[in-house]
């Protein structure tokens, strides 16, 4: 299931909508109104309604892979930025992108293994001599904590060399995601990932107060709302996450949930009764 979850998972998502050009003209909070944000329940662009509509291109972040932060991807990422017709990466998708009026939602990394993950910072860690227990440490080791950090950093900070801009100064980014699908099975309560949220989303918006930020959840409820846990979670299951608590730190700007509808149907029970 989880592998199948990593194929399907956002990673990176693209929101297609009519882009307006405004150029940077301050809005009433001081940040440029050329960024999307989000009013309440809205996103707006321009100071107007913003209505998505994307897609999932999970490898996009993939080819973004710093070869200086992750050496061992190096190749693989060129092999398949080539492959894609594409020779300087997510410069590349980011212009490309922009010219379409295309609006990106990037991730900064996975849960799951796939292209790495937190299993890949961990074991940098333990490369360095340092003793983390698990995959789940890489929410609290100061050292994993630290080269996310530098990821964040190498990412947000990066000129792109066919716009010029910093990525962190590029309305065409939507958003920044911390990570896709976070889960920390050794703390069920959720008080780890509830401080991993906040540390990073505070971190992001430190580097990067014009971007909106979300974390990626799935959507479990967790401790703060026991009774809807028990009713909505499948089979009242928990990850460590916390739908509610998690999206109340104030540097998250909006929520996400994740669906399966295909995997769904036809694996769970209920559907295919409802189905009938
Ligand atoms: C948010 O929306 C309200 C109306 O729904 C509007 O009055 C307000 O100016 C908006 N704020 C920003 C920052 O756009
Ligand atoms: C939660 O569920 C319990 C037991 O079913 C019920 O007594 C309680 O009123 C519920 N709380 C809320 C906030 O719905």
């Amino acid at each position: 299931m989880a592998s199948k979850r990593v194929i399907l998972s956002s990673l990176a998502m693209v929101a297609a909508a009519a882009f307006v050009q405004t150029g940077h003209v301050a809005g009433e909070d001081g940040r440029s109104s050329a960024f999307a944000r989000a009013n309440g329940t809205r996103f707006t662009l321009a100071g107007r309604p913003f209505y998505s509509n994307g897609f999932n291109a999970y490898w996009l972040m993939y080819m973004a892979s710093d070869p200086a932060a992750d050496r061992s991807k190096a190749t693989a990422a060129l092999e398949e930025a080539a492959r894609l017709g594409a020779t300087l990466g997510l410069d590349y998708v980011i212009a490309e992108a922009k010219k379409d009026g295309v609006h990106l939602i990037l991730s900064l990394v996975n849960n799951w293994d796939a292209y790495g993950g937190k299993k890949q910072y961990v074991q940098w860690a333990r490369d360095e001599g340092h003793y983390l227990n698990s995959d789940d440490d890489f929410f609290t080791s100061s050292v994993t904590k630290g080269f996310y950090k530098n990821h964040v950093k190498a990412v947000l900070t990066r000129v792109n060399k066919l716009t010029g801009v910093a990525y962190r100064d590029e309305p065409t980014i939507f958003a920044w995601e911390l990570m896709n699908e976070p889960r920390c099975q050794s703390d069920l309560a959720g008080k780890t990932l509830q401080a991993w949220i906040t540390e990073m989303a505070g971190y992001v918006k430190s580097l990067d107060p014009n971007h909106m930020v979300e974390i990626g959840l799935e959507g479990f409820y967790g401790e703060s709302t026991p009774n809807r846990t028990r009713q909505f979670n499948p089979g009242s299951y928990t990850v460590g996450t916390d739908f509610i608590s998690n999206n109340l730190v104030p540097d998250i700007d909006f929520a996400t949930i994740h669906s399966y509808p295909d995997q769904w149907l036809l694996t769970y029970l209920f559907v295919q009764t409802n189905g009938n």
